[in-house]
């Protein structure tokens, strides 16, 4: 299958497309990223990603000539020639090929590449709901930033994995932050759905925003407050959020079974919001979740 990916101003064969070693994002995770979905050919919240993308930039300051119009076109055009239905668009910008010095270069050319990638839709784990466990957020403090280096986050992800569960919930204070790559939420017994406040301490997930639009356009209580791993036991549902995942019911917290171990009602409601949100009214999904 043709797979063709987009690397400083050409398309060429993804096996062909390589980037120099001295290339400041292999060299120091000197480099931002963005991970936009694609459902049912649909480009999921691509302004908004866009958007992030060009404060990413900002943020750690890479001179590059940012075109949201030339941008965009340049995804729909992968996303066609790649025959993309559901999967996502990786973009990666770097500060460029330099010297190996930590400084930044006097004048450096961005580097930019722009691959996309197919995925199935496991609706098993939305069934089912998936298992977290916690651990210490050992991250830098301006997470907020959706920078490449990712270490800290993938030690986190493996660790989730080592011990059979889906993703690690992080611990900061005392308070969990977030997901090694998705946001982290609660619904108390009294309804109200609570997740951490978007400041420097998570990474403002496009997913979220767009979810707690839709939970205060239809009537739920949201709080965005920081939430402790003992709420999080006592938490009578929970679900996370992410570009890839969109809203993934969570059933087991560490030891700690949340809802009878089983998605709740909430979350199914949530889920349906989301999904039918994404899907334009076509259900992406094999079957509607039913509410019990
Ligand atoms: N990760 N928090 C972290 C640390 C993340 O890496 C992600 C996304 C999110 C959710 O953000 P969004 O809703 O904008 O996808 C929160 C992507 C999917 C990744 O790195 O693969």
């Amino acid at each position: 299958m043709k797979n063709i990916t987009y690397i400083n101003n050409k398309f060429i064969q993804h096996s062909k497309a390589k980037i120099s070693v001295e290339d400041r994002g292999f060299l120091f995770a000197d480099s931002i990223y963005e991970l936009i979905s694609v459902f049912n050919k649909e480009i999921v919240d691509k302004e908004q990603h866009l958007k992030r993308l060009k404060s990413s930039l900002k943020k750690i300051k890479i001179k590059y000539k940012f075109n949201k119009e030339k941008l965009g076109k340049i995804i729909s055009k992968l996303i066609k020639l790649n025959k993309i239905i559901n999967g996502y668009v990786y973009i990666q910008i770097t500060r460029g090929i330099a010297e190996r010095k930590h400084e930044f270069p006097k004048n450096y050319q961005p580097t930019i590449v722009i691959f996309t990638k197919h995925l199935n839709i496991n609706q098993k784990i939305y069934d089912k709901g998936v298992k977290i466990v916690t651990m210490p957020d050992l991250r830098w403090l301006r997470r907020d930033i959706k920078t490449t280096s990712l270490l800290p986050n993938i030690l986190s992800k493996q660790f989730a994995v080592e011990k059979n569960a889906f993703e690690s919930w992080l611990i900061d204070n005392g308070n969990i932050t977030e997901g090694s790559a998705s946001n982290a939420w609660i619904i108390k017994n009294s309804n109200t759905i609570i997740t951490h406040p978007s400041n420097n301490k998570i990474l403002k997930g496009v997913t979220r925003d767009t979810v707690i639009k839709l939970l205060k356009d239809n009537g739920f209580k949201i709080k965005e407050k920081p939430f402790n791993l003992i709420e999080a036991k006592n938490a009578k549902e929970a679900f996370l959020t992410s570009s890839t995942l969109s809203v993934l019911p969570v059933i087991k917290i560490d030891n700690y079974n949340i809802s009878n171990g089983k998605p709740g009602d909430v979350t199914k409601k949530i889920m349906n919001l989301y999904n039918n949100y994404i899907s334009k009214n076509k259900s992406i999904l094999s079957k509607e979740l039913k509410i019990a």
